[in-house]
């Protein structure tokens, strides 16, 4: 069947639908900012304030390069700036079927309002900030992906279960 890769924005839940779609199914999940983490040793965080973004996203094209020689079918959740790099957009395609979770900026803000974790989100109008980056990503994830789907005011089994068909219907 091969593998599934999440991408969307952040807050739109890749990594808890990820999970959720996994377990489902029986087959292993990763996350890629969890993978970058352990492997710097180090928080996405402080990955940005002590080596600068430019760092971070070679380190997630490097991460996509192991992973598409891993023969295993796999989940992949990834960090929501990643899908944007044409070089990932190619190592996207080759690891698997792409899934968009779009999600609505309020959704965002409510999920993440006051989370530390998230560097590009620091500071400022964290509203327009989010509503800014949104129209900038949306159309780049919705290119990229093989379909998409609806996060906002839904549980997580029922966007996995979704998703599970409509990777069925791909076939
Ligand atoms: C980023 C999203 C984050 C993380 C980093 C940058 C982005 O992942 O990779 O903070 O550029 O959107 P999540 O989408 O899991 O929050």
């Amino acid at each position: 069947m091969g593998s599934v890769i999440l991408i969307g924005f952040m807050g739109a839940g890749k990594t808890t639908v990820g999970r959720a779609y996994a377990k489902s199914m029986g087959i292993p999940f990763a996350d890629t900012d969890d993978l970058i983490e352990k492997e710097a040793g180090m928080t996405v965080s402080e990955i940005f304030e002590s080596r600068g973004e430019g760092e971070f996203r070679k380190m997630e094209t490097a991460v996509l390069c192991r992973l598409r020689t891993d023969k295993g079918e796999k989940v992949i959740s990834t960090g929501g700036g990643l899908a944007l790099r044409e070089e990932n957009q190619k190592l996207l395609r080759d690891i698997g079927r792409v899934a968009f979770l779009s999600v609505r900026p309020e959704t965002v803000l409510k999920r993440l309002e006051g989370d530390a974790s998230r560097p590009l989100l620091r500071g400022g109008d964290v509203k327009e900030r989010i509503e800014n980056l949104l129209l900038l990503r949306d159309p780049i994830y919705q290119k990229v992906a093989d379909l998409s789907l609806r996060v906002d005011d839904r549980q997580v089994d029922e966007i996995a279960k979704e998703l599970a068909e409509r990777l069925g219907e791909l076939k």
